[in-house]
């Protein structure tokens, strides 16, 4: 059984020796008697391989936090080209849309996958992903119909107000997640 706390711990002794054997650079003595050599040689290197994979996956940020800044970025660009037709237009009735597709879409959900990234112990379990489904859907439902509103269509007023409710439901999944005890 490995004991991926000490891998970690050890990372940078570990990650070089682990180079050495992967590129056959290795010259410790017991590579060098005979018989056992073959199968030491492959657990060694099966060993380094694990490592390496460790610190792989350590170095990438939760899959949480990829997919709150996936979803940031696609929000981004769409804000961004509805404050450019606003712009090119000349027309900004619609600048609440605007204002808050960019202010939810954008820089909340960068701020949400910024936490996850720090506090890596938080970002595990079901309750982010919960948090970042219930709070992205929120935006998908309040957005669209915020817009219209914007524009003079009042019959889309009880939409927003549900698509408000969703993303309100997760700010308080992600309050639940910044106050529960760290893992
Ligand atoms: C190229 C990018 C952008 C363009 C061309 C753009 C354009 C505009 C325009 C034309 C307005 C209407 C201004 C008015 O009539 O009062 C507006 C309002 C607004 N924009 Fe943008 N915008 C851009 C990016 C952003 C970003 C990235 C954010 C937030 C992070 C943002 C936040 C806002 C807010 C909060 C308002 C409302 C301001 C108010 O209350 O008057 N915008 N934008
Ligand atoms: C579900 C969440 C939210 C709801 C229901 C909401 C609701 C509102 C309402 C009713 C207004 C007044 C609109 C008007 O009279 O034209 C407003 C304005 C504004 N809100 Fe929000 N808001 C929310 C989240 C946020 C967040 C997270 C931010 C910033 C990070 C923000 C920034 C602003 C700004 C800058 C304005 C003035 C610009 C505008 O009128 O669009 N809001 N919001």
């Amino acid at each position: 059984m490995i004991d991926f706390l000490a891998l970690i711990q050890s990372k940078t002794a570990i990650a070089a020796r682990a180079r050495e054997i992967v590129s056959g650079e290795d010259n410790l003595p017991i590579f060098a008697s005979g018989g056992a050599l073959a199968q030491i040689r492959i657990r060694d290197y099966r060993f380094a391989q694990t490592v390496m994979s460790v610190q792989r996956k350590n170095a990438l940020m939760p899959q949480v936090s990829q997919l709150f800044f996936k979803s940031a970025t696609i929000l981004f660009l769409l804000g961004i080209i509805m404050g450019l037709q606003m712009g090119l237009s000349g027309d900004h009735t619609a600048f609440p849309a605007h204002a808050h597709l960019n202010l939810l879409g954008w820089v909340s959900s960068a701020i949400f996958g910024t936490y996850y990234a720090l506090n890596p112990a938080k970002a595990a379990g079901r309750l982010p992903m919960l948090q970042f489904i219930v709070y992205t859907v929120g935006i998908v439902v309040m957005i669209p119909p915020l817009y219209f509103l914007s524009l003079g269509n009042a019959a889309m007023e009880p939409l927003v107000g549900i698509g408000s409710m969703i993303v309100f439901a997760g700010v308080l999944l992600f309050t639940a997640v910044v106050f529960s005890r760290q893992a």
